[in-house]
């Protein structure tokens, strides 16, 4: 009844294994009729894998304990501890081990017992080779698969830290250290990087790191307000300097006055607004408008924008002396598609997030969509990533997200191109609207991207929305 027993068996005189090295999988096979336990054995071996053996439930307990096993091929009835018990415990000791259950006839109900614990499938004796050995393949497939997703959790739980910036790609690395560095300085940084790539994301790392993140950071976005609101919202003004101005008010410089002030889409910035800005960040003063008494302001600058200001500024549209000034140290943000060891990565991160909000407990993703989702190129970057994920979270029903819950386009590796019609008859109006709602769905409300693509400034895209 011990041959063998939680030992690995001696083997090597059979024929040679088929599986290459790296892939081979150890299964520990538990069953107490030697007969069937060496039959299983060989045959397995035979196909590549590396087993173990063992001749009762406690002795297999003792092997998991022991060894890495990737799959237990074990029998349901054995003398005191039975295959279910072992099962039982097992998924305690060892949760990423799979389980397939070999039951004798007239047992089927205690073999979907056991798959209700946990078990991937069951054999029944007696049984073909060939089942034998396409059960075993498709458990290990899963178990690959579960194995890999847990993988992936832990390495992001390393990486993660407190600040949930995720990227383990070389690039990632680079900005990060770049930004830990830049962080206490008062130096102003320009982060420059598609739309979606995360400029907001390190905008508040630097601030949270430096030793202003006790005062506030402050955002204003450029694009999304006129040349006189936005400088008035800058600066601030006296009662009286423009009409509507009836009391006085401060301007988010003076929000920002110890800490950070972060102006996004700074290409969208008037020239009359740029002169301004230069002044502050040369002389280290405001004067609201309307106001004529300098104040003194302690403001860090982070500018991000995803135009590319050197050919703005070529242009004359963007001034050179300012783009000096904010582009003291440049962070670059890479688009998704060249960081393809952050797509996984992300992902799964998203997946934890979307699943805590959603009250799921989806699982990982199938072969399939990580390659789908690998080799697609993200145009809209980690917010279209994260999108995507969002959407498989809520939509999906099984323990895996599959290729069916990503959006077509992901899965297809094309972009997406919508059609618009519409009828003679329309008017103008009418037709741009339907024009800039199209294009913002198909940005999924991304704006900057969505007035890149219809060729006009996002403050038009702002204004027209309202
Ligand atoms: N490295 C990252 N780790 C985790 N989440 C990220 C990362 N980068 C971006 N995100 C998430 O992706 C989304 C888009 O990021 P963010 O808003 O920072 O992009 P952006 O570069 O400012 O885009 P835009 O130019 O359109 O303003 C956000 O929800 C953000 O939280
Ligand atoms: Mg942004």
């Amino acid at each position: 009844m011990t041959e063998n027993s939680q030992g690995r068996d001696p083997g090597g005189d059979e024929s040679p294994s088929v599986v290459p090295e790296e892939s081979k999988a150890t299964i520990l096979v538990v069953d107490d009729e030697i007969e069937l336990c060496r039959a299983l054995s060989k045959l397995l071996r035979r196909n590549g894998y590396h087993v173990l053996t063992a001749s009762n439930g406690e002795d297999g307990l003792m092997t998991l304990r022991q060894e890495e096993v990737h799959l237990v091929l074990s029998d349901l009835q054995m003398p005191r501890m039975g295959g279910l018990e072992l099962l039982k415990t097992a998924k305690v000791i060892s949760p990423a081990t799979e389980f397939v259950i070999i039951t004798g006839h007239g047992t089927i109900e205690m073999a979907v017992g056991a798959m209700k614990n946990g078990a991937y499938d069951f054999i029944e004796k007696p049984f073909s080779t060939t089942t034998a050995l396409n059960v075993v393949g498709k458990a290990l497939e899963k178990q690959q698969l579960l194995a890999e997703n847990h993988e992936l959790r832990k390495k992001l739980e390393e990486i993660q830290g407190p600040d949930n910036i995720i990227g383990n790609s070389l690039a990632m690395q680079q900005a990060l250290d770049t930004t830990r560095q830049v962080a206490t300085s008062t130096a102003t940084v320009l982060l420059t990087g598609e739309s979606g790539t995360g400029k907001e994301v390190f905008a508040s790392a630097l601030h949270r790191w430096s030793d202003r993140s006790r005062k506030s950071l402050i955002t204003v976005s450029c694009a999304a307000l006129p040349e006189t609101l936005l400088e008035a919202e800058l600066f601030g003004y006296e009662a009286g300097a423009f009409t509507g101005a009836v009391g006085q008010r401060k301007g988010r410089f003076e929000a920002a006055d110890g800490g950070t002030l972060f102006l996004d889409e700074v290409g969208e910035m008037s020239m009359t607004t740029q002169v301004k800005l230069l002044r502050v960040l040369q002389e280290g003063v405001i004067e609201r408008l309307g106001g004529n008494a300098t104040l003194n302001v302690d403001v860090r600058i982070i500018a991000a924008t995803n135009a590319d200001l050197p050919s703005l500024v070529r242009d004359g549209k963007f001034r050179e002396d300012l783009y000096y000034r904010l582009n003291v140290i440049n962070l670059e943000l890479p688009p998704l598609r060249d960081r393809g060891a952050d797509v996984m990565l992300l992902a799964n991160f998203f997946l934890n997030k979307f699943n805590e909000r959603n009250k799921k407990q989806i699982a990982g993703f199938s072969s399939q969509a990580a390659d789908a989702m690998g080799r697609y190129s993200w145009p809209g970057n980690v917010r279209e990533l994260e999108n995507a994920v969002e959407r498989a979270v809520v939509l999906g029903k099984d323990e895996i997200i599959d290729t069916g819950v990503l959006p077509r386009n992901v899965v297809d590796g094309r972009q997406r191109f919508d059609v618009l019609s519409m009828p003679v008859g329309t008017t103008l109006k009418e037709a741009e609207m339907a024009l800039i709602e199209a294009t913002l769905e198909s940005t999924n409300g991304d704006k900057e991207t969505a007035a890149r693509i219809l060729g006009i400034a996002s403050r038009t895209i702002y204004r027209k929305i309202q």
